[in-house]
């Protein structure tokens, strides 16, 4: 093996750029030069470990064995492909590239072996699905799944940093009596409410992109187009830290007990389950964790073939930055990063 890679990471002074970065030199990531991209307006941006952050462009692009993407679905639909050719091996964070085809749509615990696929560019998937689809593939080894109803409360930092930002300024607003701007990231305030619109509509479509999304990639992780998913997804006014109340009706009989056992030897998994002593995932202590938080797991009184489990998990981390270093991760001991020409090592 080489000294390390060579990589790019895209939407550098991004939210998840930012973590991508982090988790690459925590983790020890075998990298001789890690190299940021942004926006142009951000080009010529001196990051705090001394890298210069670059603008995309034919020359930047060139000579990359890894490229790492958090920068929105239009960046990544025109550079991923461009990064591919120039021979890197691209992981995405954005929606532009998981349902197609030839694309793998990869969480590491859940169906790492797609990887094997790649021609180029793998897909991250959507915050809430990376959560919610860590918890159920133990339990479709066990028992399968034949229905999914959920309920997200998703945070506003899966949205990007400005949504941060303007849930903070209305925040302040509101506690001091002062007039709010017009909401610029979601259509109403998002302060001290609850939206039924996380994500948009496409015209005709009754459920939001993010719905569709969690339907979609929920099926494609787990290989199984026949599972039905029901969806709803809320925005909360909670800065980081996806919650997910999700209703699991399995084809094969499996209990409460069983459920437990089987999630707490599972990956990536942490059971936060006492829920009569105050003991259950919440937001605020998931953020900054890695793994996928789980509790309220109970029998549902209305239906003896169906679980109902709480779920919670830092977006930024687990629902994006984290599992995107550990597929590169993955690549590597697997011997699946292209090395600049098309060939893998
Ligand atoms: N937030 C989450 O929970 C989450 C979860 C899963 C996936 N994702 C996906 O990850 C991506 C980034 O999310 P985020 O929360 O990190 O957003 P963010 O904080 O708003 O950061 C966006 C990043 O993209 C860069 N960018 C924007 N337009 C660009 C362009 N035309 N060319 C190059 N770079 C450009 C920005 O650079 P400047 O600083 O120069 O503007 C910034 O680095 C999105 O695709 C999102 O869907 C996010």
């Amino acid at each position: 093996m080489n000294a390390g890679y060579r990589i790019a990471v895209v939407g550098a002074t991004g939210q998840v750029g930012t973590l991508m970065l982090e988790l690459l030199r925590e983790r020890g990531f075998p990298a001789r030069e890690i190299v940021p991209f942004a926006s142009e307006r951000s080009a010529g941006t001196i990051l705090e470990d001394g890298s210069v952050v670059q603008p995309l462009t034919e020359e930047t692009i060139q000579g990359f064995e890894i490229a790492l993407f958090s920068a929105g679905g239009s960046t990544s639909g025109e550079w991923a492909p461009r990064f591919a050719a120039a021979g890197a091996t691209v992981i995405d964070n954005s929606s532009r590239w998981r349902m197609q085809e030839d694309v793998p749509l990869v969480v590491s615990e859940v169906n790492p072996d797609a990887l094997t696929a790649h021609r180029g560019i793998i897909a991250n998937p959507n915050c809430s699905t990376m959560q919610m689809v860590v918890p159920l593939k133990p339990i479709q080894d066990e028992a399968g799944i034949e229905r999914l109803v959920v309920s997200t409360y998703q945070a506003v930092s899966g949205t990007g940093r400005r949504a941060v930002e303007e849930l903070l300024e209305q925040s302040h607003a509101v506690l001091h009596e002062h007039q709010i701007d017009a909401p610029q990231q979601y259509a109403h305030q998002i302060a001290f409410n609850a939206l039924p619109q996380a994500g948009s509509f496409a015209p005709g479509d009754d459920h939001t992109d993010e719905e569709r999304k969690l339907i979609n990639e929920t099926r494609k992780i787990l290989g199984d187009q026949s599972i039905r998913v029901s969806a709803t997804c809320v925005r909360v006014p909670v800065v980081n830290g996806h919650s997910l109340a999700v209703n699991v009706q399995t084809r094969r009989p499996l209990s409460p007990e069983r459920a437990r056992e089987i999630l707490s030897s599972a990956p990536g998994i942490s059971l936060l389950d006492d829920p009569g002593a105050g003991i259950y995932p919440m937001a605020i202590q998931a953020t900054g964790h890695d793994e996928v938080f789980v509790g309220r797991l109970r029998r549902d009184p209305g239906n003896d073939m169906a679980l109902d489990l709480w779920v919670v998990a830092d977006n930024l981390r687990k629902g994006a930055a984290t599992n995107a270093v550990q597929l590169a991760e993955a690549l590597h001991a697997r011997g699946l990063v292209r090395m600049g020409d098309g060939a893998t090592v």
